[in-house]
Order: C-alpha cells, then structure tokens, then sequence
C-alpha cells in the first residue's frame, strides 16, 4: 500500500456516513486463527471441509461436535487484534456502521463491536435440533457431546455447514446495509464463497466506494474502487485515524 492510497481511503472514509466492514477468515489470520483456503488441514484423518459438512452432521452428530469442540476449545484462547478493536472504535464515529462477517468466531463482538451480522453463524452458540432456539455455550471443551438444550433436545453448532444455506435474514440484512453505505471495507476474503461475496458488489452496484484490505489480489480485486495490499491489523487502524 502506497501512503497516496491510504490518503484515498481515508478521504472516502471521511466523507462516509454510513459504512460497512465485510470481514473474512484473513482478518483473524493475525490474532492465530487459520484461514480457508491454501489449507489441506485434516482432523482424525477427516478433511476440514468433510468435517464441516451437513453430510458428517447428519451421519454422526457427536463426531460432527468433536471436530466443532476441537476448534472452539483452540479458539477459546485467542484474542481480537487491531484490525478487530479498530473496527470496533470507528463504529460509534459514523452515522452508521455495520460488521458483516463470514466468521463464525466471535473475534468482532469480542473487540467491542455492537453491530455484527454473521452469515455464517457463531461457534459459540448451539442450535436446538427440532425446534432451531438459539443456545449461548461459552464453556471449551464443553462437558457433554453432543450438547442439550431444554426438554433434553440435542442441539447442533450454529454455524453454516458446507451444503447449507445462510441463516434467515442475516444476507438481507447485509445487502439492504451494502446497498446504502458510502464506503465499503473487504478485509480478509478471498470473495470465493457466495452468497456471501454479493455484498461488496452490491456496495459498489449501488456506488459506494469500496476499498479491499488484503495481502493478496482477489477474485474480487478487478471490481473494487481501491486496493491496499497489506495485513489487516496493519491497515485497518491507521484508516481510521483521522475520521473525527
Ligand atoms: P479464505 O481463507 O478463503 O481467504 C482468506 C483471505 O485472507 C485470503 O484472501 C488471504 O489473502 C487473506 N489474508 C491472509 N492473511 C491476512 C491478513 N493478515 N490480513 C488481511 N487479509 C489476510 O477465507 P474467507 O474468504 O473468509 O465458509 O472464506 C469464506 C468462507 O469460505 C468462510 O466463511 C467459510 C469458507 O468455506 C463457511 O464455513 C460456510
């Protein structure tokens, strides 16, 4: 990133008046969580994207949760870097500011961040299996595979599973916010997975700027008004450092 471009997304910044963060594995990638892709992880043998399958769900809800333990219990010991808590800061500066998320992590809620849509759920929350209530279950390892809610129900984690749609609501939520902002921000997304990856283009079909923060050129990258090649936790902060 050159300092004339950080100048430019800080001018559109400053002109903002509403704003949003479309956020990805890559902003976590600094606070120790890895990402998605350029991965073979496996897990007992299991490639991740088997692992987190609705097929491995549906076949073996207590491996399913073994593998959703194993990494919430990996998580439970990371914290928000300075790409999180900036974001967090500049929500109260704007008119208005919403984090969507394709992290199920927590990281941006952990940071202070009150405005979160997450498109592909939460790790830290269950759901029940017949009846779809909502379970907080902050405890990692969690004491029981798989875990209950009320009237014994087995519950399943929150999240969106490879083979499953997103969550209702959550994707409107974050297209009628992308279609209204000024500015855009891209943090850490490869823009491979949709639906999710609508939403910067509806920002900029509905012309907002829409500045990309990632160390790499994207599939996304030829459509975005501005590119700033560098890490998040590097970036993100001195965005904001002006915008009053
Ligand atoms: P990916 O793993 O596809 O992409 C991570 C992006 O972060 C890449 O473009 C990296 O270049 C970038 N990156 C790495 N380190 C970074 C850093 N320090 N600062 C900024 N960027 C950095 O992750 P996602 O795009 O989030 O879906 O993947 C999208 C979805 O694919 C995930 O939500 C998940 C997965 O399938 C579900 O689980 C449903």
């Amino acid at each position: 990133m050159t300092e004339e471009q950080c100048r430019q997304a800080r001018r559109y910044l400053a002109q903002a008046k509403r704003v949003v963060a479309f956020t990805g594995a890559g902003i976590s990638a600094e606070s120790g969580v890895p990402t998605f892709r350029g991965s073979d992880a496996t897990w007992k043998g299991i490639p991740a994207a088997v692992a987190s399958s609705i097929g491995l769900l549906e076949q073996d809800l207590t491996t399913a949760w073994e593998w959703f333990d194993y990494r919430r219990t990996l998580l439970k010991a990371v914290s928000p870097n300075a790409a999180h808590i900036a974001l967090a800061q500049a929500e109260k500066r704007f008119a208005e500011f919403l984090v969507v998320t394709q992290n199920v992590d927590g990281l941006h809620q952990k940071a202070g961040s009150a405005r979160v849509v997450e498109l592909h759920g939460n790790i830290w929350r269950g759901r029940g299996l017949r009846s779809g209530r909502r379970y907080d279950l902050p405890a990692a390892p969690l004491p029981a595979l798989p875990p209950r809610g009320d009237g014994d129900e087995p519950l399943r984690p929150d999240v969106v599973l490879f083979g499953e749609m997103l969550p209702a609501g959550a994707f409107e939520e974050a297209e009628i916010a992308a279609a209204r902002c000024d500015a855009c921000l891209v943090i850490g997304t490869s823009g491979v997975v949709y639906p999710a990856a609508l939403i910067p283009l509806a920002a900029r079909d509905a012309g907002a700027a829409v500045i990309e923060i990632n160390p790499e050129a994207t599939d996304l990258t030829p459509h975005l008004t501005l590119s700033l090649r560098g890490r998040a936790g590097d970036i993100v902060p001195r965005l904001f450092e002006d915008v009053a």
